[in-house]
C-alpha cells in the first residue's frame, strides 16, 4: 500500500511539473478539489473526449450530439428527484471540526480489510512461486476467509442502511468498526444527517427562493428535457442516444485523491432511448460495448472490471460501474445504468408536456425507456495517466543504463503525437531544416520543435509528456533529406524520408485504427 501511495505522489507531482494539471488557485493557497487543466492536459483531454464522441457519434447513426446549458429551470432538478434525494449522509468529528461522508468512512475501513487480504495473497505468492494458485487459496485460508465474510457483511449491511436511509445505523457502524477521525484520532462524533449536493446560484434580480437556480449536478437532464426536440429535429426512430459532454458540479464533502472526486467536473453522458421491456438486452450490450471503448487504448482487462451497485440510485432498475484499478485500488470509473422511464415520466408529470415517442410499428405512443452510460472525463484522465506512468531502465547513450520516466499513453490520445529535434543546436544548418520540418508537417498533429540541451535530455522530455514518436534532424539529413524516427516505447530508430514524416506519424496515432478491426 505504501508503494501504491507513493506511485500516486509520484503521478500528481508529474502532472504538476509538466503541465498537465495544477490546483486551482494556487497562488491564493488553491481551492479544495477544483482542478485547472495545463498545456498537455488540455491536449489530452480534449483527446480523451475526441475518443468517447467519436466511438459515440460518428461510430453510431442513431446517436446524435448535444450541448445543454449549465443552468436550467429549478423545476427540472424537483422533477429528476435531485432536490429531494441527492445527498450523502455526513458527520463531523468534534475535536477535528473536520466533516466526512458516513459512507466513505465505512467504505475505507473495508479496504483496510482488503489490504490485509491482498497482503496474505502477496506473501503467498512468494511463498509458492509459480505453484500458487489464487483461487484455491481464497477459498480455503481461514484468516482470508474469515476477512472476507467480515468485508462482504460489512458491505450488506451498509448498502442495507443506505437505501433505507437509515442514518442511525450508519452512525453505529462507524461506532462498532471504532472508526476514528483521520485528522484527530478521536471517536467523538456527531450524528449523521443528509446533506443535499447541489451547489445553488441566484437568479438575475429575483429574489428569494423562485430565483434560486441549480449548478446541474450532472448532464443527462439537459437530454431528458430535449429529447423530443432532438428526436423530431433529427428524425430518429428508436433505439437511438443523445450524447453529451459537458461541465457538472457537486458539493462533494469528501473531495480529495486529486481529480478523482471533484467539485466541479465534466462528464460525458449518453442516454439511450428504447422501448419498454427491451431494457435488459441493451444493459448487456451497453456493458460490453463500453468495456471494449476502455480496452482499445490499452488498458488490461485485470485492471477493469464491473461491480454491481449495491444501492440503487433513486431513478434505477439495474446499474453497474466500470472500476479501474487506481493507484489508491478499484474504483468508479463508468456508471452503467437501466433508469427506466423515470426521468422522462417524471418531466412529463411536472411540465404538463407530453414526453412521449409514436411508435410507427405498432401504432401505439409510449414514453421510452433509458439506458445510459456516464463517465467522468477527469476520472478517464487520471485512470489513462495513472495507466501510463512507467518508470524503468533504458540503455544510455555510453553503453550502460539510466532511468526514465515515460508516460505510455496511446498514441492516438498523446498530447504532442511528434517532436522535430535537431541533432545539436549550435549548428545552424542543422536547426533551419529541423524548424522547415517542423514547419512541413504542424498542420497535420500536435507537434512540438526543441533545440535546448544534449539530445537524450530532450528525449526524455518527451518521453515524459508521451510523445509517441521523436524526429531527429542530423548530418544525414542534409545529405540525403532522411531523418531518424525514434518510437517511445520499443526506443527503435528508423530512417525514413523527410517527404513521409507526415504521412508515417498520422498513420501511427489515428484514432480511426481503435475504431476499425
Ligand atoms: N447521470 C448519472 C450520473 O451522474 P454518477 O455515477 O453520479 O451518475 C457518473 O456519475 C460518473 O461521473 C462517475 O462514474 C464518475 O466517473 C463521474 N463523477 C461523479 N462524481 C464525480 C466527481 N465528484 N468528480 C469527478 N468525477 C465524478
Amino acid at each position: 500500500m505504501a508503494n501504491q501511495d507513493d506511485l500516486f505522489k509520484k503521478i500528481t507531482s508529474h502532472c504538476k511539473e509538466y503541465g498537465f494539471i495544477f490546483q486551482s488557485s494556487e497562488i491564493y493557497d488553491g481551492l479544495a478539489a477544483t482542478y485547472d487543466y495545463g498545456p498537455y492536459g488540455i491536449l489530452l483531454k480534449n483527446n480523451i473526449k475526441d475518443y468517447w464522441w467519436k466511438s459515440m457519434v460518428q461510430m453510431h447513426e442513431n446517436i446524435v450530439g448535444i450541448d445543454a446549458a449549465i443552468f436550467m429551470h429549478p423545476t427540472t432538478w424537483k422533477a429528476s428527484g435531485h432536490v429531494d434525494a441527492f445527498n450523502d449522509p455526513m458527520l463531523d468529528n468534534k475535536d477535528s471540526k473536520k466533516r466526512y461522508r458516513a459512507d466513505v468512512l465505512i467504505e475505507e475501513y473495508m479496504d483496510k480489510i482488503e489490504a490485509k487480504i491482498n497482503k496474505e495473497i502477496t506473501k503467498a505468492k512468494k511463498r509458492f512461486g509459480d505453484a500458487f494458485d489464487e483461487e484455491q487459496f481464497r477459498a480455503t485460508n481461514p484468516r482470508v476467509l474469515a476477512n472476507t465474510e467480515k468485508k462482504d457483511n460489512i458491505a450488506a449491511r451498509l448498502a442495507k442502511a443506505m437505501t433505507d436511509g437509515d442514518m442511525d445505523d450508519l452512525k453505529a457502524q462507524i461506532e462498532e468498526y471504532g472508526i476514528v477521525c483521520p485528522a484527530s484520532g478521536s471517536r467523538n462524533w456527531t450524528d449523521v444527517r443528509q446533506f443535499n449536493l447541489m451547489f445553488s446560484t441566484q437568479l438575475g434580480a429575483v429574489a428569494g427562493e423562485e430565483g434560486k437556480l441549480y449548478l446541474r449536478p450532472e448532464t443527462a437532464q439537459g437530454i431528458f428535457v430535449n429529447f423530443l426536440n432532438v428526436q423530431k429535429s433529427s428524425r430518429q426512430k428508436l433505439p437511438f442516444g443523445i450524447a453529451q459532454i459537458g461541465k457538472a458540479f457537486r458539493n462533494e464533502i469528501v473531495a480529495r485523491q486529486f481529480i478523482f472526486r471533484m467539485r466541479e467536473f465534466e462528464q460525458m453522458e449518453m442516454q439511450f432511448f428504447i422501448k419498454p421491456g427491451t431494457q435488459m438486452k441493451w444493459y448487456e450490450y451497453w456493458k460490453e460495448s463500453r468495456l471494449k471503448w476502455h480496452k482499445a487504448i490499452g488498458h488490461e482487462s485485470e485492471n477493469l472490471r464491473f461491480h454491481d451497485h449495491d444501492n440503487l440510485a433513486h431513478y434505477a432498475d439495474a446499474a453497474v460501474d466500470i472500476q479501474f484499478n487506481f493507484p489508491f485500488g478499484f474504483k468508479e470509473l463508468e456508471g452503467i445504468h437501466s433508469r427506466t422511464d423515470f426521468d422522462l415520466a417524471s418531466h412529463q408529470e411536472h411540465s404538463g408536456k407530453k414526453l412521449q415517442y409514436f411508435d410507427p410499428e405498432t401504432k401505439e405512443s409510449y414514453i421510452p425507456y433509458v439506458l445510459e452510460t456516464s463517465i467522468g472525463c477527469d476520472r478517464m484522465f487520471l485512470a489513462t495517466i495513472s495507466h501510463a506512468y512507467t518508470q524503468e531502465m533504458v540503455p544510455d547513450s555510453k553503453g550502460g543504463e539510466a532511468e526514465r520516466t515515460v508516460l505510455k499513453i496511446h498514441p492516438a490520445l498523446a498530447p504532442i503525437k511528434c517532436a522535430v529535434l535537431p541533432l545539436v543546436k549550435n549548428k545552424p544548418e542543422l536547426t533551419e531544416k529541423a524548424r522547415k520540418i517542423f514547419d512541413s508537417v504542424k498542420a497535420y498533429f500536435d507537434c512540438q520543435y526543441d533545440e535546448k540541451d544534449a539530445i537524450g535530455r530532450r528525449y526524455r522530455r518527451q518521453d515524459a509528456i508521451g510523445t509517441p514518436y521523436c524526429i531527429t534532424v542530423d548530418f544525414e539529413t542534409l545529405e540525403d533529406d532522411t531523418v531518424t524516427i525514434r518510437e517511445r516505447d520499443s526506443l527503435a530508430q528508423e530512417r525514413i524520408p523527410i517527404s513521409k514524416i507526415a504521412e508515417i506519424v498520422k498513420e501511427r496515432t489515428d484514432m480511426a485504427a481503435l475504431f476499425v478491426g
